[in-house]
Formats: C-alpha cells, sequence, structure tokens
C-alpha cells in the first residue's frame, strides 16, 4: 500500500514536471464541485432547479444552512429516503457543507407554475392558512416563519414557493407521520400535527400556484420574531 503510493506519487512529480494536467488525471480525478454533485443532478437538475419528478425538489437558492441541515439529516437517518441516505453515509460534514453551499449560490428561474385542478374553497383555505394561519386551533400562519414573500430566512427556514404539491404534502405528511424530524424544537413538527388532511391538501394547492416575486432571496436572520422557537433556525 504505501509502497505503490510512493510509486505513484513519484509518477505525479515526474509527469508535474512534463505535463501538469496529465499529472492530475494520472493520480485521482479532480476534485471539483462539478464532479461532486454529478451524482445529485439526475434527480435534482444540474443547478439545483429540479427536474420533472415531482417528488424531487428543487434545491437553488434555499438557505445554505437549510439545505446543510437536510444533509445532516439524510446522513443520520432523522429524515428517510433511502437512495440519499446511502449516498450520504460516508461524506464528511465539511464536505456536506460545500455542497450545500453550491446549491444556494444558484439561481436558475423558477419553472412556470403548473395548473392547478384545486377548486376556489380549497385554494382560499390554503391562502387563510398561509397567511393567517387558524388561531382556534393554534397554528400560526406560515407566513410568520417562512416570511411575508414565503421567501424563507437565514440560516435555517426556507422559502415554500417553486415547490409541487405533491412535494409539499408528502414533507408535510412525514412530519405528521414522524419520519422527517428536525432539530429540536421541531417546530415544523408541532405545526404539522396541527394540520388535517384537508388543511395539507389546501396550503399545498394554495402555495404551488404562487407567481413568485422578483426577489427569491431568503430575508437575513433576525428580519422578524418567530411565533415559537426553532431548532433548526438557531437561537
Ligand atoms: C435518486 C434521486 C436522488 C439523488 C441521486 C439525490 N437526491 Fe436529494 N432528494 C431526492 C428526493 C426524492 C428528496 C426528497 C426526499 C423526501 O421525501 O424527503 C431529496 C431531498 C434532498 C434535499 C432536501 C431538499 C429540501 O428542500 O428539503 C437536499 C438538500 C438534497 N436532496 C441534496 C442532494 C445532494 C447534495 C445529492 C448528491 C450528493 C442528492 N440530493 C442526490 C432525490 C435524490
Ligand atoms: C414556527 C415556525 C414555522 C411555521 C409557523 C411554519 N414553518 Fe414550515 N418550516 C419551518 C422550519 C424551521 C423549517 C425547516 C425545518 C428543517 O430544518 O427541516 C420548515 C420547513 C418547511 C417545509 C419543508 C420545505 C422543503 O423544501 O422541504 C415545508 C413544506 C413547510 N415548512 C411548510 C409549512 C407550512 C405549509 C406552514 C403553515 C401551515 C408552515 N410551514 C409553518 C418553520 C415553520
Amino acid at each position: 500500500m504505501f509502497a505503490r503510493a510512493a510509486a505513484s506519487a513519484a509518477l505525479v512529480v515526474t509527469l508535474a514536471a512534463f505535463d501538469g494536467a496529465a499529472a492530475q488525471t494520472a493520480s485521482q480525478p479532480p476534485d471539483t464541485m462539478a464532479a461532486r454533485v454529478e451524482a445529485c443532478t439526475p434527480c435534482h437538475g444540474n443547478k439545483g432547479e429540479g427536474t420533472s419528478d415531482v417528488y424531487f425538489p428543487r434545491l437553488a437558492g434555499k438557505p445554505s444552512g437549510y439545505l446543510y441541515n437536510q444533509l445532516l439529516a439524510f446522513k443520520s437517518g432523522r429524515r428517510k429516503y433511502p437512495p440519499m441516505n446511502y449516498l450520504l453515509e460516508f461524506l464528511t460534514d465539511p464536505y456536506l457543507q460545500q455542497m450545500a453551499e453550491y446549491f444556494a449560490d444558484q439561481h436558475p428561474p423558477l419553472p412556470p407554475v403548473a395548473a392547478n385542478d384545486a377548486s376556489q374553497e380549497v385554494l382560499q383555505r390554503g391562502q387563510l392558512l398561509v397567511s393567517r394561519g387558524d388561531p382556534q386551533r393554534q397554528i400560526p400562519a406560515c407566513g410568520s416563519c417562512h416570511g411575508p414573500a414565503l421567501t424563507g430566512m437565514e440560516p435555517g427556514i426556507p422559502g415554500l414557493l417553486g415547490l409541487r404539491p405533491n412535494y409539499i404534502s408528502a414533507q408535510l405528511g412525514a412530519w405528521r407521520y414522524g419520519t422527517r424530524t428536525a432539530k429540536a424544537p421541531d417546530c415544523m413538527q408541532q405545526v404539522a400535527a396541527r394540520l388535517t388532511e384537508e388543511d395539507v391538501t389546501a396550503v399545498a394547492a394554495w402555495l404551488a400556484s404562487r407567481q413568485a416575486p422578483v426577489n427569491l432571496a431568503p430575508v437575513p436572520k433576525g428580519t422578524y420574531v418567530l411565533p415559537f422557537a426553532c431548532g433548526s433556525e438557531g437561537d
């Protein structure tokens, strides 16, 4: 093992003197970001813009802290999707952090809003929950954490636009059934537990029907005060 490493190191030195680029390929594939995310792009798109699969989420432009928390959650099994759980199992935390930053820095345009067959009543119910919540059932407005323009807040709260209704329902369902958990206190679990199936359908349909605002960037940390604490957002 050692002898082989030494031999290939010697080879690299010789080649380097001859041709730097060839030396790199002779030793190992270049560790560029493009090479790292090659395993991810068939499901998430080249710039994290998403694909036609309605359960594969867009990653681009989400807060890097949020994306990093998700990668840690898949790595540790707090969030379950076997292909991702396996893929991340042996990657180091700094490596995950760099991938999170890469996707947070991508800004491909949002896809056009897809046709929606939800009724007016369903859409209205969704709008009400997102913008006002339901105080009687202690459901805060989604916008009170995800932001008035629903673009999220650094470092840990994602925006809710540009997501497909199937993906949103699946995530809210995963929190209700305990297969997705976030850092304690898991505020999203508390919110999702208070929603009925009908609420979930309604918020998912209404959110997916929204046009994106011009500025999709999450607002800076501390721009507004959350109705209750979220572990993902830190202090
Ligand atoms: C086989 C398809 C597939 C591959 C490959 C894949 N993902 Fe995923 N990814 C998914 C699916 C599906 C989800 C949503 C899973 C769920 O239901 O929670 C997801 C979720 C995520 C999330 C959470 C997004 C959010 O908004 O909460 C991140 C971050 C992510 N993936 C990053 C990556 C990275 C980085 C790679 C490459 C190392 C990768 N994924 C490879 C399919 C894939
Ligand atoms: C108390 C604050 C708070 C409230 C209120 C809240 N959320 Fe969240 N939400 C969060 C946080 C924090 C996360 C990120 C959790 C994590 O790290 O996984 C999140 C994540 C999500 C996600 C996952 C997005 C993705 O890309 O996977 C969805 C969907 C979501 N919230 C929908 C809603 C809806 C719908 C409502 C209103 C019914 C709502 N949230 C109300 C704090 C909140």
